[in-house]
């Protein structure tokens, strides 16, 4: 499997044990004020994270790309602003509602990323190798 993708599973199951851990907080506690962190990681973080490090697994020659390592990057920056601070948020503090916006300005911005991998084309010697 390629690193790329290795380091998005990695990163995915961390975020997974995250947010199963305030999924089982919300649900001893009875207070589900953590809803949309707790969704957010589990969605984000270990879904989303899962699909990228799959298609990487499938598709070699865009996991070679130095672009990939930079979506890798700035996706999970994205997510270690956005995603704790929409915990703490949610649990009242406020003023972390602007961390929360910036870093889902940054986890967008690494989708963007994605999708120009994703619509790139493999090299020249890539397709040569494969014809
Ligand atoms: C053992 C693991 C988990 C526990 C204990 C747990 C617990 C909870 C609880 C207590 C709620 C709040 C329900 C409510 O107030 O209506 C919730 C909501 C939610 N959980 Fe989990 N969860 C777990 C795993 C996951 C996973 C793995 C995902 C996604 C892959 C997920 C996605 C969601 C979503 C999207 C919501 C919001 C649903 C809505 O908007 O009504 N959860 N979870
Ligand atoms: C940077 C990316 C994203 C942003 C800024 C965002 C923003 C939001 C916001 C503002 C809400 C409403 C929360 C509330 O009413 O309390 C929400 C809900 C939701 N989002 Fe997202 N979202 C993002 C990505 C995603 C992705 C990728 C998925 C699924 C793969 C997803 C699934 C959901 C679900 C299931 C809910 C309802 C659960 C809840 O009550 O929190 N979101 N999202």
């Amino acid at each position: 499997m390629p690193n790329i993708s290795q380091l998005f599973f990695k990163s995915a199951v961390i975020w997974l044990l995250i947010g199963i851990a305030a999924g089982l907080q919300m649900g001893m506690s009875g207070n589900h004020t953590v809803i949309a962190a707790h969704a957010h990681i589990n969605l984000l973080g270990w879904v989303t994270s899962a699909i990228f490090g799959g298609y990487y697994a499938l598709n070699p020659a865009k996991a070679a790309k130095r672009l990939a390592f930079v979506h890798y990057a700035v996706y999970m920056l994205g997510l270690i602003v956005m995603l704790p601070s929409l915990y703490f948020m949610e649990r009242g503090n406020m003023q972390l509602e602007p961390l929360v916006g910036i870093g889902s300005m940054v986890t967008f911005l690494g989708v963007l990323i994605f999708a120009v991998v994703m619509f790139s084309r493999e090299s020249v010697a890539v397709r040569q190798a494969r014809a």
